[in-house]
């Protein structure tokens, strides 16, 4: 696919995604999604990569979806559609994990779209909000179900009923965001843990993110036991031979990914 509202490079093993709709602050457009959904799924299968970052510009994370594109829908539009599910819940399906380096705005679709990354590194300068209620809607992709599971329901409230934007400070201190990083250190910091992950077991990596995935879809009970049996799996890897060989050993860790 030839991309036109995102850059796509790789560092090592890692896959880099940066949107690029500079002139709108990366307003997620159809296209813009689809394109991003592709690339997404390009690094998950691609076996030289073990960790994906994405990202925006030092101004826009991503300022929403598109809100030219959808002033006119009608409700079948949308309803036939399917409005946002259709290329929107790509990112939930990639097995690899995903990083999200948020600088300045990530209000409505860009909030829900960093929400939907395994974690958010955020840069001094990042606003988050959902000020879809301004338009005379509501965060489409998760925002009102996401944010209370991610900062508590009253929080999730406020900012949904007021609209009001969130910095970096409080969005730590909420727990949305995982550390604040000065606005030039963004991507070295972002892509230091990128490349941490990327040093371990990618089966190892994918067993956690599917195990603390599962809890915000189950009971703590079912939860519990989920994870019990991907540890009772790790030892059917190579890799947790090599691991706890390699501690008793004093040596670093050198994961074949079996
Ligand atoms: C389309 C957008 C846009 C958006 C900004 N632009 N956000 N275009 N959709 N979501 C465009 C502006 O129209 C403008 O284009 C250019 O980007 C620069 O924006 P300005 O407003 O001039 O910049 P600034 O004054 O710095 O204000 C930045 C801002 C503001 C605070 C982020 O742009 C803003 O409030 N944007 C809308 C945020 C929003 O409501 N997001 C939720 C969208 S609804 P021109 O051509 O004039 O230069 C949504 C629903 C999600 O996300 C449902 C699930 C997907």
């Amino acid at each position: 696919m030839e991309y036109q509202n995102i850059i796509v490079e790789t560092k090592d093993k890692v896959g880099v995604i940066t949107l690029n709709r500079p002139k709108a602050l990366n307003a997620l457009n159809d296209q813009l999604m689809d394109e991003l959904g592709f690339a997404l799924k390009s690094f998950d299968q691609d076996e030289a990569i073990a960790c994906i970052v994405l990202t925006g510009s030092e101004k826009a994370f991503a300022a929403g979806a598109d809100i030219g594109a959808m002033a006119n829908y009608t409700y079948m539009d949308a309803y036939k559609d399917d409005y946002i599910t259709r290329n929107w819940e790509q990112i939930r399906q990639i097995r690899k994990p995903v990083i999200a380096a948020v600088a300045g705005y990530a209000l409505g679709g860009g909030c829900e779209l960093a929400m939907m990354c395994d974690f958010i590194i955020a840069a001094e300068n990042a606003k988050f909000g959902q000020p879809e209620i301004k338009l005379g809607t509501l965060p489409g992709a998760g925002g009102t179900q996401r944010l209370p599971r991610a900062i508590s329901k009253s929080k999730a409230m406020d900012m949904c009923l007021t609209a009001r934007m969130m910095d970096a400070v409080e969005a730590e201190r909420a727990g949305l965001v995982s550390r604040i990083v000065p606005l030039d250190k963004l991507m070295e910091e972002t892509m230091a843990a990128a490349t941490t992950i990327a040093a371990m077991s990618l089966p190892i990596v994918l067993m956690i993110k599917d195990s603390v995935n599962r809890a915000f879809e189950t009971t703590l009970a079912e939860g519990v036991n989920f994870e019990r049996r991907l540890f009772h799996s790790s030892f059917a890897t190579e890799d947790q031979k090599e691991g706890m060989k390699a501690f008793m050993e004093k040596r670093p860790a050198n994961f074949v990914n079996k």
